[in-house]
């Protein structure tokens, strides 16, 4: 987090100095609660010379005058009270942190006649303005002389509303949501010389301070479990293979636990078969999976879920070497499937094959999901609004489609099927690792199926979501943390109690 932000909940506040933020509905209407921080009626006049109609997120500025109690108010539109829905309050959070600039102390008028909220309503609201108040600047070194000057400084909001107790309990959990997606985030906008394999390994342990039991396996570990496919992308990379696994224990000891994985490429050069220059940087980036993954888990433990979850994530760099893979070569996966490598920046799906393999082998969950930052193809299909949802069942699918809506990280199923799998029969092996120039999103995804033998499977491609983000009104940040919100969101409404 770039400024450090405590939010409280108040039933009623007298404001002084900083800003105040009323939100308003369509017709101009703000909280009753606020009504003597305007006494010369300033913001009316605001209204209408900004021509401000109470648009959802639309926003005026006002300099207060003197006798007003606030140096600022702010104006927040709601849009038409009867249209106010479930998911605009995270949004609706957004805006109100693009209103507070250099303000340190905040209030925010939250109840407004005529709009329904909730405890849990008003706790969104928090949680958008911690997602929106995230920045990377860990490398600015200039920006951090202006923090020690005290630009950057705490800041304090209070929301003023007749829900204060019970959002105060949802605030507890939306933390623990923001933190996972910081994380996740963070993760993602590291530079790859810092965040190798082993740096990375190291992160899942530090969940461990949270409750979670964490593994992590190394290369000869690896070896042991016959790991050819994974281990084959890492053998041209200085810096060795990492695979971890978390546990989070909160359910019942004798329930299924439910299973995410996660590609973890700290830096994809395309290896032998490499890619080109321009943008290669953006590669930093290929952990997407794994970094929401983790995210994900840090959530689930900081909120103490109900429900038992296992974790894996495959940590590998895919570098060009004298000793790395060859296109030609044939590896031998765990699940003893044979692998004829076409393209060595096919990786990904190396690298999950035997993550997947190995954990429903060992763990026997409920399902497994997976997130990959697998292929620039979804982008060409889906763009950056969606990510491409796979999956061998339409209940899980549902689920997952419906927590997109929720969340707003939106997720579209694509087809799967037989005349798509035999795509990637190969000549000299049980199958390749490209299937040719067309559909290869689908194909990748028929790779990914045959690892998951016949447990319930989904799996998010993530490289139009995950990193180089677009900018939204909750994020700013070139790692999105895509992912970790939707997936706590279906253990939410679906596993847990
Ligand atoms: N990491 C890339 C996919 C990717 C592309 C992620 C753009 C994020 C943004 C993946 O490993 C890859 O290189 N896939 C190839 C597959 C091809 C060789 C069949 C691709 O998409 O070009
Ligand atoms: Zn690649
Ligand atoms: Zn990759």
């Amino acid at each position: 987090m770039s400024k450090k932000i405590t939010i409280s909940f108040s039933k009623s506040a007298k404001p002084k100095g900083g800003l105040a933020v009323l939100l308003s509905a369509k017709d101009g209407q703000t909280s009753e609660a606020a009504n003597e921080l305007d006494p010369a009626g300033v913001t009316g006049r605001a209204m209408e010379i900004a021509g401000f109609d109470g648009k959802a997120r639309a926003t005026v500025d006002v300099l207060a005058p003197q006798d007003c109690p606030t140096d600022r108010i702010g104006l927040l539109g709601l849009g038409d009270p009867a249209e106010v829905s479930e998911n605009d309050w995270v949004r609706l959070g957004g805006s109100i942190f693009a209103l507070i600039r250099k303000s340190k102390k905040i209030w925010v008028f939250a109840d407004v006649p005529g709009v329904e909220t909730s405890g849990q309503h008003i706790a969104d609201l928090a949680l958008g303005i911690l997602l929106r108040s995230y920045s990377f600047d860990t490398y600015k070194t200039r920006k951090k002389d202006n923090d020690k000057k005290g630009e950057a400084g705490p800041v304090s909001i209070t929301i003023v509303t007749t829900h204060s107790a019970a959002a105060k309990r949802h605030f507890a959990v939306s933390k623990a949501v923001a933190s996972g997606v910081e994380l996740a985030r963070d993760l993602v906008n590291e530079p790859p010389n810092v965040l190798g394999p082993v740096e990375f390994a190291k992160k899942a342990s530090d969940l461990e301070a949270l409750g979670v039991d964490v593994e992590i396996l190394t290369e000869k570990e690896m070896k042991k479990l016959k790991m050819g496919a994974l281990l084959g992308v890492a053998q041209g990379a200085a810096r060795p293979a990492r695979l971890a696994i978390m546990q989070w224990k909160g359910g019942k000891a004798k329930q299924k636990p439910l299973a995410f994985i996660g590609k973890g490429v700290v830096f994809d050069s395309g290896g032998i078969s490499l890619k080109p220059g321009a943008g290669m940087e953006d590669m930093k980036g290929d952990m997407g999976g794994a970094a929401a993954v983790i995210g994900l888990m840090h959530t689930l433990a900081a909120r103490k879920a109900k429900a038992n979850v296992v974790a894996l994530i495959g940590l590998v760099e895919n570098m060009p070497d004298g000793n790395a893979q060859r296109p030609g070569d044939i590896v031998t996966s765990m699940s003893g499937q044979t692998i004829e490598i076409i393209n060595t920046d096919a990786e990904g799906r190396l690298v999950l094959a035997d993550a997947l393999w190995y954990c429903q082998d060992r763990f026997k969950p409920q399902f497994m999901i997976n997130l990959a930052t697998l292929t620039g193809a979804i982008l060409v299909a889906l763009g950056q609004q969606h990510a491409g949802l796979f999956s061998n069942d339409d209940a899980l699918s549902e689920q997952l489609s419906s927590a997109g809506g929720v969340t707003q990280e939106k997720v579209w199923r694509m087809p799967l099927g037989p005349e798509y799998d035999k795509m990637i029969d190969s000549k000299f092996a049980d199958m390749k690792n490209v299937g040719g120039r067309f559909a290869g999103s689908i194909t990748a995804g028929q790779f990914l199926q045959r690892f998951v033998n016949d447990t319930p499977w989904a799996h998010l491609d993530v490289a139009g979501t995950a990193m180089n983000a677009p900018q939204t009104d909750i994020n700013r940040s070139w790692g999105s943390g895509f992912g970790v919100r939707l997936l706590d969101q279906l253990v939410k409404a679906n596993y847990e109690g």
